[in-house]
């Protein structure tokens, strides 16, 4: 029997009920899923719990878990100090709906660790954080073109949703006016040279440029030596603002950032996910000059000032008592923890590169620090250095390759996206995870066309 029909056959034998949800969700949310990715053949696994590194399915399955709520679960899931914050704050309230001591708290405890953001906002989403930064950026320059990277992802705001899906010269569809798209600028990633020949071009209603430093969403990609500071540069010289988007590497490549690990310096930034502890948010912060056009007290005309910032949910006190209590202890255990999800992360990267190697599988095993994926390249194509190169390598193969590990492993990677690795992963995970890869690389999957 063909392998993979054989992995399909597994998989769906052990997730009977979890079919039996999705035929129901089908009926209920476009393609039976409230987020796009979240859906992949023959139908995803329906979650009923998760504890420390494990997913547990409908079935009555138990994963070991590589996508982590999207990489926002670096301490895993339900850690015991911000589940026990988080029953304590329950008791008090769960939305306010006004001012509260919790959302000071938290933002003393982002400053403290990101001294750069002298002024931020919360929201309940990242979406939201992005299209607030770069509306600032518009009000700060008084320009009307932002600059992004070809595939960089940065939720689902309208303005930002351009050159997100492969072929990316092509519209991302309708609902989208055709013309949205006319001051936004798209740049090749890890391409210095490339990308400001098409900044030169626009620089004069340049308002920002807002990237993420590692490419997260198209694949996993960190970017080349001197890049993002070529860019930060670009704009610093000809008065754009430069955005970070740190809403996946915030708390996630060191406590402090991509911006540490680059040494760069963004005029405003966006962080979400880790910072939640698990709860829904976003945030944007930078300078306070930029910040404080959008103060709707100081700034009492509203031609003048700059309208961010709204959200039911936003700061709501559950959200801001989980990421206090995440934020306070990486930073109490900043060494243990990044020390072993970045030994980790490496030795998955290590592992992997070699087993795909050694079975003569052309392969790119991408990432940095705590976070990973493989891409089965095309001969042509050596290495991963950006969206396309990404979206032109095999991903049938990456599709079967994550399929067969839920199926037969109980490892769970949310088919074709990037992994990341909490606090409670250890050494025998991966070892596991790569003897899982072994034995799939010996049933023959990858041979098939
Ligand atoms: C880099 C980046 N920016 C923004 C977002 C959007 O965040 P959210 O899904 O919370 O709206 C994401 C989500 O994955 C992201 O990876």
């Amino acid at each position: 029997m063909d392998p993979y029909a054989s992995y399909i056959r597994r998989y769906k034998a052990k997730t009977g009920k979890s079919k039996r949800f999705y035929l129901k969700a089908e009926k209920l949310f476009p393609g039976g899923i409230s987020h796009n990715i979240r859906y992949f053949e023959p139908y995803p696994i329906f979650a009923n719990a998760a504890r420390g590194k494990s997913i547990f399915d409908v079935d009555g399955n138990k994963y070991t878990d590589y996508w982590m709520g999207h990489w926002a679960l670096i301490l895993g899931h339900s850690p015991p100090p911000v589940a026990s914050a988080l029953s304590k704050q329950i008791k008090h309230g769960t939305l306010y709906g006004v001012a509260n001591d919790l959302s000071v708290e938290l933002a003393e405890a982002i400053q403290k660790i990101m001294p750069r953001a002298e002024m931020m906002r919360f929201s309940s989403t990242g979406s939201e954080a992005t299209m607030y930064a770069v509306r600032l950026a518009r009000a700060k320059t008084g320009r009307r073109v932002i600059a992004k990277a070809i595939g960089g992802w940065h939720g689902f705001n309208t303005t930002l949703m351009q050159t997100v899906n492969f072929p990316f010269e092509v519209e991302e569809g309708p609902g989208l006016v055709q013309d949205e798209g006319q001051y936004v600028e798209s740049v090749p990633f890890n391409d210095l040279e490339a990308s400001l020949k098409v900044l030169e071009t626009i620089k004069d209603d340049l308002a920002c440029v807002i990237i993420e430093p590692v490419l997260g969403g198209a694949g996993c990609i960190p970017p080349a030596k001197g890049y993002l500071e070529g860019l930060q540069q670009f704009c610093k010289k000809n008065g754009a603002l430069f955005i970070l988007d740190e809403i996946v590497t915030g708390f996630r490549l060191s406590l402090h950032g991509a911006q540490a690990t680059y040494r760069l310096e963004p005029d405003l930034f966006t962080l979400g996910k880790i910072c939640g502890g698990g709860m829904p948010i976003g945030v944007v912060c930078g300078d306070k000059d930029i910040m404080s056009l959008a103060d709707p007290v100081s700034i009492r005309n509203k031609e003048a000032r700059c309208a961010i910032g709204g959200g039911t949910f936003s700061a709501n006190p559950a959200t801001m008592a989980a990421g206090l209590a995440t934020l306070d202890f990486l930073r109490k255990n900043e060494h243990k923890v990044y020390g072993k999800v970045d030994r980790l992360g490496n030795m998955a990267r290590q592992g992997l590169a070699k087993i795909f190697a050694d079975a003569k599988i052309p392969c790119s095993v991408t990432g940095t620090n705590s976070i990973f994926l493989t891409h089965f390249v095309k001969d042509d194509i050596s290495a991963i250095e950006n969206a396309t190169d990404v979206a032109t390598s095999d991903r049938g193969k990456l599709i079967k390759y994550h399929l067969a590990l839920m199926a037969e492993h109980n490892i769970f990677f949310l088919p074709t996206k990037m992994a990341a690795v909490s606090y409670m992963h250890d050494e025998s995970d991966i070892r596991k995870m790569l003897s899982a890869t072994d034995k799939i690389v010996s049933s023959g999957l990858f041979k098939i066309k």
